[in-house]
């Protein structure tokens, strides 16, 4: 959450700070904010509330600056407003810090420079890091850079922090613990963001400060100092083509739909690294992986949002074919838990940032007490990939949208082998991989034979107020992502329920005016939902269903059947996935919502 910004060399760092600022949007678009120091001495801060579309219409694109920091916010403390957002300075308008992440103990220190006379003029966390490097700058007399090293022992909680000094404009601090910072490397102008697509038009080099790291930055040098090892250390930049790290509409309206429609390339792109040698069935990223399968005894997967419901998804999936005991939780419930489970259990966890900061508190929970732990990740530089024992990359490409969808499916996909991968090795059963191999295929006529029926759905029922998504076992939490990406993206309310579960309360919300949307393909769960979308029918609920095409049953019995084809079973969850994601997609758009930056929402949630 909150996207940060900064650069340093011999260009005018405005239009390198907004664009970067676009590119960052999709951590926070609350407020946007930016400060340079004009002709190497007059500090200029610029602040709106709202998108960097703002920021740029109160802009003097002829100022000209070397170096600048900007900053796009997710408030946490102190409401959406113009003091609030960053960046923020000390008392003389010195020192200028913009900052992602959360301050714990923030009151504690507000107080104490309250005291010593410190003037505050926001409701944030952040300013106490530009007061308390003031109050140590000025009062202690240590130099700023010696200052900016204390701020990890003073600061409790996550942060990603650039410091700027109005009187030394020719270094820009970086600091980072918890909350993700890249430098990329230029050639006499150097570059600093929370994420790689702020700056992969700029560079192919990059480094990925870790945690407690400090970045000293000027045009020429990035120095890194490491507090662990408490000194300057040699950091090799790592090369990321362009190409991978580019992200553009290609022509869609907006990334959700761009993304839903890269799918079946994404599944590809996973089963390329897949093969079979004789029986054996081998996956590139856990070749190396040395679990035990025949000692696990239990497996817990750990996730949030839309990748807790992929957890959930292969819950069902393991439990059908696995000899193992599956417990799926959501990383924020683990914080109250008491975990008793037996030593051999494997802990997987699943994130698309791998910044997920209840994620990492899990993992690192976990990992103290002994226990391995499997990642599945979109991003292999994250803390998550980085952490865990064991780590499969998604490898779904950079994903804009804040809605996540085809980062969903590379989850679940990937979930699917690996359940293929155990058994194999567990049973030494031979894999039909040609089944997985014509997935990408099915999924991308079934998207364009499909998508045009989705939209003549969405505009029947896109001004109800109240959704009820229902499904049965496996589909269940299907019926999970599918309500969430309604919610997220058009502000409709919506819950998934099992579908077992409406008459013992839920049942209760049906009337005329709330479409329930089931989930009813001809799989295991085929005639009980079949009893209770009758059981909605006879409260005179809309029905709308994902089911087989020609199913006469069904046809008669809903409003609005979305058919996928007569095949195999297996292929019809990726299927459905689709179907939800578009329809959600489709409403949202015929409401006119912001699609792919929902409001309150961020990306990379990086607080608890
Ligand atoms: C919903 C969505 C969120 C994320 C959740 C976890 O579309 O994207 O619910 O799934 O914030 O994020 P990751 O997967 O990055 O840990």
């Amino acid at each position: 959450m909150c996207g940060i910004f900064g650069y340093i060399g011999n260009k005018n760092c405005i239009p390198f700070i907004i664009s970067g600022l676009e590119k960052l949007e999709y951590r926070g678009y609350d407020s946007a904010g930016m400060a340079y120091i004009r002709n190497d001495s007059v500090l200029e801060i610029k602040k709106v509330v709202g998108k960097v579309q703002n920021l740029k219409e109160i802009l003097d694109f002829s100022d000209f600056s070397k170096v600048g920091i900007g900053h796009t916010r997710w408030a946490t403390h102190g409401g959406i407003s113009v003091e609030n957002a960053h960046p923020h300075t000390d008392c003389k308008g010195n020192i200028v810090v913009v900052h992602n992440g959360i301050i714990e103990n923030y009151k504690e220190l507000k107080e104490l420079l309250i005291n010593k006379g410190h003037v505050f003029k926001s409701q944030t966390d952040t300013e106490v890091i530009p007061h308390l490097l003031e109050e140590m700058v000025d009062k202690e007399e240590i130099g700023l850079e010696e200052a900016v090293k204390e701020l990890f022992k003073k600061l409790e909680g996550a942060f990603a922090l650039l410091i700027m000094d109005k009187r030394n404009p020719n270094i820009l601090y970086a600091l980072r613990k918890q909350s993700p910072l890249i430098v990329g490397f230029g050639i006499g102008e150097n570059f600093i963001a929370s994420d790689i697509p702020a700056l992969g038009d700029y560079t192919d080099r990059f480094y990925y400060l870790k945690d407690t790291q400090m970045a000293k930055i000027s045009a020429n040098e990035i120095k890194v100092y490491d507090m662990g090892v408490g000194k300057y250390i040699g950091v090799e930049p790592i090369r990321i083509p362009q190409d991978r790290i580019r992200a553009e509409k290609n022509g869609y309206p907006h990334f959700m739909l761009k993304e839903i429609f890269e799918q079946p390339l994404v599944v590809r792109r996973i089963l390329s690294t897949v093969n079979k040698n004789r029986d054996e069935l081998q996956i590139e990223d856990i070749k190396s992986i040395d679990i035990s399968w025949e000692k696990i005894k239990k497996v817990f997967i750990v996730a949030c949002g839309t990748s807790y419901h992929a957890g959930y998804y292969a819950k069902f999936l393991w439990e059908e074919e696995l000899p193992y005991f599956i417990e799926v939780e959501l990383a924020s419930q683990m914080h109250h838990r008491n975990l008793r489970v037996p030593d051999e259990t494997l802990f997987i966890t699943i994130s698309q940032s791998g910044e997920t900061a209840d994620v990492i508190s899990t993992l690192r929970k976990v990992k103290e007490k002994g226990f391995k732990v499997l990642s599945l990740v979109n991003n292999p530089q994250s803390t998550v990939a980085r952490e865990s024992d064991y780590f499969i990359n998604l490898r779904a490409g950079i994903e804009i949208g804040v809605a996540a969808t085809k980062t969903f499916m590379a989850e679940i996909v990937y979930l699917g082998l690996l359940k293929e991968y155990v058994k194999n090795k567990l049973y030494k059963v031979k894999i039909d991989l040609d089944k997985w191999n014509m997935l990408p295929t099915y999924l991308e006529n079934y998207l364009s034979n499909i998508k045009d029926q989705v939209f003549e759905t969405a505009k029947k029922y896109y001004q109800k107020k109240n959704f009820l998504y229902l499904a049965r076992g496996r589909n269940f939490p299907l019926a999970l992502e599918g309500a969430l990406k309604l919610k997220e993206i058009s502000y409709i309310h919506a819950e998934g329920i099992p579908a077992g579960e409406m008459k013992h309360g839920p049942i209760a919300l049906l009337d005329p005016e709330t479409p329930v949307f089931g989930i009813a393909y001809k799989d295991d769960a085929y005639s009980k939902m079949i009893n209770n979308l009758e059981e909605a029918k006879a409260r005179r609920a809309p029905i709308i269903a994902i089911g087989n095409e020609k199913d006469k049953k069904l046809e008669n019995l809903v409003d609005d059947l979305i058919p996928v084809p007569n095949i195999d079973p297996f292929y019809y969850p990726y299927m459905g996935v689709m179907v939800l994601q578009l329809f959600a997609y489709y409403v949202a758009d015929l409401l006119g919502r912001e699609i792919d930056q929902p409001r309150n929402l961020a990306k990379s949630v990086t607080v608890e």
